[in-house]
Order: C-alpha cells, then sequence, then structure tokens
C-alpha cells in the first residue's frame, strides 16, 4: 500500500510499504477515509522529536472503515465507520483504569527514551517516533488499530466524515485543557495559537460556561476564523501588547484559565525567544516556550496554566517564581481522548460543537508531502489539510 514516510528532517515521501496485519486478538485494521496535518507532525518533521527512522508512516489523527477485526474484538464489525483516538490505551492497566489514557503502561513498546527523559513514559500514538510506541501512522491506505475496543468509535450516523475525523485528536485536546483546568461558569479564558487545538480548547471553554474567552496569535486568517466560527474575542500578539491588553480586558487581574496550545515551536520577537530559538537550532535546548512563560506572566493570582502545547524536553528562563509567587496551578498532558470522545460525537452531532471549518484543504496521499510544506509555512490560510487515501 502507500504511504507517508518520515525520510530524514524535513523530508517526506509517498512510498510503498506492506499492508498491515492484524497482530493481536485486540486489534482492528482500518481503511483510511480522512486523516489530517497536526501541529504536533510539524515537531516531528522539524526532527524536534527523537528516534524518528527512515521510512516512518506518520499522521495520528483519523477516520475510517474497519475492514478486519480481531478475534477478541467485541465492539465493532467489518463496515464501521470509525474514528480513532491518536493515542493507544490498553484498557486494563492503572493508568486506563483512571481515565488517563495517554500515559497508559501498556502500549509504549520502547518505554526506555520516556523513563531517561522524564522518569517514565507516556503510552503510544500512532505515527509518533520510537519514544512512543513506534506504531505506524495512519497517512496510508490501511492502518492497524491496537485495542481497538477502547479507541475506535462509531460515528453517529448524520455526523459527516470531515467533522469526525478532527474529534480523533485536535477537539478531545482543547476539551480536555478546558476540563482539566477548571474552567468554570464565570471565568475568563485566554487561550494561546488559533490553530485546531486552541480553537477547540476556546469553543471548549464556552461549552463549559467562560463568560469571555479570548484567543491569541499572529496569523490575520485563523484569528478571523475564531472570532467568526468559534465566537471568542481576539489578540494579534504582533500588535498588541499581550499582558496590558489582557489585563485591561479583566479588570486589572488577569484571566482566571490560561491555555497554552502553540507548543515547543513557539513564534516571537522579544530577546529572550530569539535567545530559545538560536539553542533550539543548535540542539542546546529541545523547547521554545515563548507562548507558556507569557501565559504564566498574565495569568492572574491564584489562576491556573495549563499546557496543550507539544514540548520534548528541558527549558530554561522558566518563571518559576511566578508559579509560587502568585500560587498559580501549572498543569499540562498529552490528551486522555478515549475519556471525551463519544460525548464529544453527541455534541458534534447536536450541533453544538462545529468543526468542519478546520478543513481548510483536501489532498490525496501523493499530495500529502506538498499539504504539509503548506501547513508548516502556514500559507494558502491552511488550518488543517484533510488527506483522503480514496481519493
Ligand atoms: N496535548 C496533546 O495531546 C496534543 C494534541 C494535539 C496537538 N498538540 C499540540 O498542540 C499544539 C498546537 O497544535 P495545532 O495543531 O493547533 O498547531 P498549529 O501549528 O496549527 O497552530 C499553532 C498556532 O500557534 C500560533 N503561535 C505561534 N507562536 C505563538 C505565540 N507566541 N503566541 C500565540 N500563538 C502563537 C501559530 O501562529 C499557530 O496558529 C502543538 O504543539 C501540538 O503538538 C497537543
Ligand atoms: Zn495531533
Ligand atoms: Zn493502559
Amino acid at each position: 500500500m502507500k504511504a507517508l514516510c518520515w525520510e530524514g528532517v524535513n523530508k517526506l515521501s509517498v512510498e510503498q510499504v506492506p499492508d498491515p496485519e492484524l497482530r493481536g486478538d485486540q486489534d482492528v485494521i482500518v481503511r483510511l477515509v480522512a486523516g489530517t496535518t497536526c501541529g504536533s507532525d510539524l515537531h516531528l518533521i522539524g526532527g524536534y522529536i527523537p528516534a524518528m527512522r527512515a521510512g516512518d508512516v506518520i499522521g495520528h489523527e483519523f477516520l475510517g472503515e474497519v475492514v478486519e477485526v480481531g478475534s477478541a474484538v467485541r465492539k465493532h464489525k467489518v463496515g464501521d465507520r470509525v474514528v480513532v483516538c491518536s493515542f493507544v490505551g490498553c484498557g486494563r492497566c492503572w493508568y486506563c483504569a483512571n481515565d488517563l489514557w495517554s500515559l497508559c503502561d501498556n502500549t509504549n513498546t520502547n518505554p526506555g527514551i520516556g523513563e531517561a527523559m522524564f522518569g517514565a513514559a507516556t503510552g503510544g500514538i500512532f505515527g509518533y517516533s520510537h519514544a512512543m510506541g513506534g506504531l505506524r501512522g495512519s497517512h496510508a491506505e490501511y492502518v492497524r488499530v491496537p485495542f481497538a475496543d477502547y479507541g475506535a468509535f462509531k460515528v453517529p450516523e448524520g455526523v459527516d466524515d470531515t467533522s469526525a475525523l478532527f474529534v480523533s485528536d485536535s477537539v478531545p485536546t482543547g476539551w480536555m485543557g478546558a476540563d482539566l483546568a477548571g474552567v468554570k461558569p464565570g471565568d475568563v479564558v485566554a487561550v494561546w495559537g488559533c490553530g485546531a487545538v486552541g480553537q477547540m480548547a476556546a469553543r471548549a471553554a464556552m461549552l463549559l460556561g467562560a463568560e469571555r474567552v479570548i484567543s491569541i496569535d499572529r496569523l490575520p486568517e485563523r484569528l478571523e476564523m475564531t472570532e467568526r466560527h468559534i465566537g471568542s474575542e481576539v489578540i494579534d500578539y504582533t500588535a498588541t501588547d499581550v499582558e496590558a491588553e489582557l489585563r485591561e480586558r479583566t479588570g486589572g487581574r488577569g484571566p482566571d484559565v490560561c491555555i497554552e496550545a502553540v507548543g515547543m515551536e513557539a513564534h516571537g520577537d522579544t530577546p529572550m525567544h530569539v535567545y530559545d530559538q538560536v539553542k533550539q537550532q543548535l540542539r542546546l535546548q529541545t523547547d521554545r516556550p515563548t507562548a507558556v512563560r507569557q501565559a504564566i506572566r498574565a495569568c492572574r493570582k491564584g489562576g491556573t496554566v495549563f499546557v496543550l502545547g507539544v514540548f520534548g524536553g528541558a527549558v530554561d528562563k522558566f518563571p518559576l517564581g511566578a508559579v509560587v509567587n502568585k500560587g498559580l496551578t501549572l498543569r499540562g498532558a498529552q490528551m486522555h481522548g478515549q475519556r471525551y470522545i463519544p460525548m464529544l460525537l453527541d455534541r458534534v452531532a447536536a450541533g453544538e460543537l462545529g468543526t468542519s471549518h478546520l478543513a481548510t484543504h483536501s489532498v490525496s496521499l501523493d499530495e500529502a508531502p506538498r499539504a504539509y510544506e503548506m501547513f508548516k509555512k502556514k500559507t494558502d490560510g491552511c488550518v488543517r489539510a484533510v488527506i483522503r487515501p480514496g481519493g
């Protein structure tokens, strides 16, 4: 079959790879209907995530049709249209049992790297390096889905493929940020980043009762889209002093909850940011935490900062003093999608949660390298390019 392979830093190509086969009795094989570009893939493509090997198939946000079912699978049958959670959970370990699915102890077959970097490994995720399970990604004609009873979800009739697709990854990620940050009625919430993840975090904050939601980015088309489709207020960080503006809009106090949905490749123009960028290019530091720093500074005393953006290692010039002296709660997580996906599919079906506007482009698998180039450079208004291997 054809698949989109990582061949080296900033090098993707469509190659022939062997078809996947059932390996465990809880596996299903899914024929891809649609997959999409995610900001997390950019960190792989740019070489910021270790343990990629030439020929690895990328992609983790996807929807398709079940074509083969392992003997122990109970929930799925051939022909089901399913959206699949990007993180794989076994459903039985202590973490899965406690609804902390991305921390699953059984789905990352290479835990050594996570143990060395973080003290313990995350669960496995499709198409996201040998440090995170070495599972083959979804930008292919077919993909093997382990523990499918837990990670694959039947899409309700009446929800179209494009709307359901994003419930695989960006929608539950955004929802988790607002939920685990404890957004409650009356809160003012600021969200850094107007990609799919940031937009979905902003929408979740609203649905959880936030009184005001303020989204921050620099790309005019994304700011405009977020204002129109999500309904949040927006700030262009290149034209405004973000901290001063947030104080201004919150009676001088700052937002109750600050959600960072930017990640390790943040942009910026402060001297501290330039210093981070140089260190990152020289591989002296793994991440550029520009938006995290700003969120910590802007947050009101006693508020919560939630980091949804992906970070891989250690950062310096971290404003720990602000965390302690302002009494902040600082959290982060990879997405525990299994906990939210059924509820989110219901909300999409009910028309409460619009997602289809995120699909700014639609391409074939052969065009995927070009689509990633566009998504990386944020040209042509690209927010998510949907890759349709079946044409
Ligand atoms: N925690 C999880 O489980 C999980 C899941 C999916 C994605 N992610 C991460 O979420 C992040 C966002 O993903 P995405 O797909 O929306 O990415 P994206 O690349 O489409 O969007 C990132 C946005 O951040 C903006 N940005 C850059 N620097 C900024 C700054 N200093 N202040 C404000 N905005 C800034 C960019 O202009 C862009 O619009 C990535 O780091 C991705 O890896 C995490
Ligand atoms: Zn993702
Ligand atoms: Zn588990």
